[in-house]
C-alpha cells in the first residue's frame, strides 16, 4: 500500500534537493569569478554569466510563482531582457541587464517566494504540479543553464576558476570493443518518467535492427589517429555539408587542443595539458564525429539505436530508466554533475554498463547521434512549445546520454539534447556503430 500523504512528502523533498543543489552549483560558477567576469561577455556563442544568473531567476518566476501561484510579476520590466528569443546571444551584453548584485538578490527573492509556493503545492489534480512536474523542470533548467555557464568558464580567457578532484585512474580498458544489440522493438522515450520534458514523450515501439555498438566513446588516442592519417585533409571521410564547414572555419582538431612539436595539448578550464590518450574525445562537432566514423569504416548511431543500446534488457524485454536499471545514478554509476571537470577514462564505471555490457553511455560526453531532432508520435508540446517543439527539424542533430557536465535530475536514459551540426564548444563526444547485417 502507498500512502499518498507520504509520497507527496518524498515529492516535495525531492523537489526541494534539486532546487538547492541546482543553487548551490549556480552560485559557485557565478561566485568564483570577479564582477567584470560576470559581466563579460567571453564567447560571442555565449551570454554573459550575469545573464544565465537572472535567466534562471526569471523562468522560475515565472512558472513556479505566476503560473502555479498566480503571483503578479516581481519586475515585469525585466521579462524581455532575459526572454531567449527575443535578445541572441551575441546581443545580451548591450543589454541594461541586472548588476550581479541586483541578479543574486532577484533571483534569491524568486528562490525564498518559491520555496512558500513549494510548501504548499499539491501534487495532484493539475498537470503542470502532477507529480511535482514543474518544480523538477525548474531545477533541469537551472541545471542545464549550469551546464551552458561552465562552457562559458572553459571559453573564458585567464587562470583557473574552478578546481575538482579528477575521476580515479582505471587500468586500460581491455574488453570487447563493440558490443552486438539484437534486432527487434524495444520501447523509446517515457509516459511514467514523472520530471521526463515533453520531448521525450510518449513511449512509443521502435523497430531496430541488429547493430554493433562502441563499448566506450572514442578516445582521444583513437581520434588522434584520425588526426595524424590526415583526417582533416581528406573529402573521402566528409558529407559535402561538413567539408564545406571543414575549410571555412579550418578545422584542423578538436577545439581547445594544440600541436607543440610532436605533442598534442589542451586547454581545459584555465591551463594547459597533455591531451590524455585514453579519455573520450571532447569538444567535436557533429561533422568531425561523423567524418571519424566513416574514415573508421563505421557510422553513428542513430538516436534509437543508442536508446536501445542503453535501455533495452533483452532478459525481460523491458527498457530501463538508465543503463544500469531504475535506481537514481550514484558517483559508482557515471561521472556526472560536475564532480569532475573532465570526462573519466575509457571503461571506467562497469557499475554503469547497460545489460549487453555497454560503458559510459551517461555521464563523460554528451554523444552525437546521426539523427535530427524530431517529435515521436503522439508529441505534445508542454508545458510551452519554445522548450521543443521551435527546434524540431533537421537543422539540429540529437546528442544523447548526458556529459560530466550535467547534473543527474536533468540526464536519464530518455533524455534528449540538440545542437547544429557545427557546434563544438558543447562537452560533445561520441561513439560509433554499425549495421550487423551489413
Ligand atoms: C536543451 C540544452 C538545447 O540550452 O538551449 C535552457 C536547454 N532551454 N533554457 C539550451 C534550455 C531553455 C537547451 N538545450
Ligand atoms: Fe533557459
Amino acid at each position: 500500500m502507498t500512502d499518498p500523504a507520504l509520497d507527496a512528502e518524498v515529492l516535495r523533498e525531492r523537489a526541494v534537493a534539486s532546487l538547492l543543489t541546482a543553487r548551490d552549483r549556480t552560485a559557485l560558477l557565478t561566485g568564483c569569478v570577479d564582477e567584470p567576469d560576470l559581466t563579460a561577455q567571453h564567447s560571442p556563442l555565449m551570454s554573459p554569466l550575469v545573464w544565465d544568473l537572472a535567466h534562471i531567476g526569471n523562468q522560475e518566476e515565472q512558472w513556479l510563482l505566476r503560473a502555479v501561484a498566480g503571483q503578479e510579476a516581481i519586475r515585469p520590466e525585466i521579462d524581455s531582457l532575459y526572454d531567449a528569443f527575443e535578445h541572441p546571444r551575441t546581443e545580451r551584453p548591450k543589454l541594461p541587464l541586472l548588476s550581479p548584485d541586483e541578479a543574486r538578490r532577484y533571483t534569491a527573492d524568486v528562490r525564498g517566494r518559491a520555496l512558500d509556493v513549494l510548501e504548499n503545492a499539491s501534487f495532484h489534480g493539475t498537470r503542470l504540479t502532477e507529480a511535482g512536474f514543474v518544480f523538477g523542470m525548474i531545477a533541469q533548467h537551472e541545471q542545464q543553464h549550469d551546464e551552458t555557464m561552465l562552457i562559458t568558464h572553459q571559453l573564458r580567457r585567464g587562470p583557473r576558476a574552478l578546481t575538482a578532484p579528477d575521476p580515479e585512474p582505471v587500468p586500460p580498458f581491455t574488453g570487447p570493443s563493440e558490443v552486438l544489440v539484437p534486432g527487434g522493438p524495444f520501447t523509446m522515450g517515457t509516459s511514467t518518467e514523472p520530471w521526463a520534458l515533453d520531448n521525450e514523450r510518449p513511449a512509443h515501439r521502435r523497430e531496430v535492427p541488429p547493430f554493433f555498438i562502441d563499448t566506450t566513446p572514442v578516445t582521444n588516442a583513437a581520434y588522434l589517429a584520425f588526426v595524424e592519417d590526415g583526417g582533416y585533409d581528406d573529402p573521402r571521410w566528409w558529407t559535402a555539408e561538413g567539408w564545406a564547414h571543414v575549410r571555412r572555419a579550418s578545422l584542423t582538431a578538436p577545439l581547445f587542443w594544440r600541436r607543440e612539436g610532436r605533442q598534442w595539448l589542451r586547454r581545459r578550464f584555465g591551463a594547459t595539458e597533455v591531451v590524455p590518450p585514453d579519455e573520450p574525445v571532447l569538444h567535436v562537432c557533429w561533422y568531425e564525429a561523423d567524418a571519424y566514423a566513416r574514415w573508421a569504416g563505421r557510422r553513428l548511431p542513430t538516436e534509437a539505436e543508442w536508446e536501445k543500446a542503453a535501455r533495452y534488457d533483452p532478459a525481460d524485454d523491458r527498457s530501463r530508466r538508465y543503463p544500469w536499471g531504475d535506481a537514481e545514478p550514484g558517483p559508482e554509476h557515471a561521472n556526472l554533475g560536475q564532480r569532475h571537470l573532465r570526462p573519466a577514462p575509457a571503461g571506467s564505471y562497469p557499475a554503469g554498463a547497460s545489460p549487453l555490457g555497454v560503458r559510459q553511455l551517461i555521464g563523460d560526453v554528451w554523444e552525437w547521434t546521426a539523427s535530427d531532432f524530431l517529435p515521436y508520435p503522439g508529441f505534445r508540446a508542454f508545458p510551452y512549445r519554445e522548450y521543443s517543439e521551435v527546434f524540431f527539424g533537421s537543422e539540429y542533430k540529437v546528442l544523447r546520454g548526458g556529459s560530466f557536465a550535467v547534473d543527474p535530475v536533468a540526464c536519464r536514459g530518455t533524455f534528449r539534447n540538440w545542437d547544429y551540426p557545427i557546434r563544438r564548444q558543447i562537452f560533445s563526444g561520441f561513439r560509433t556503430a554499425r549495421s550487423a547485417d551489413a
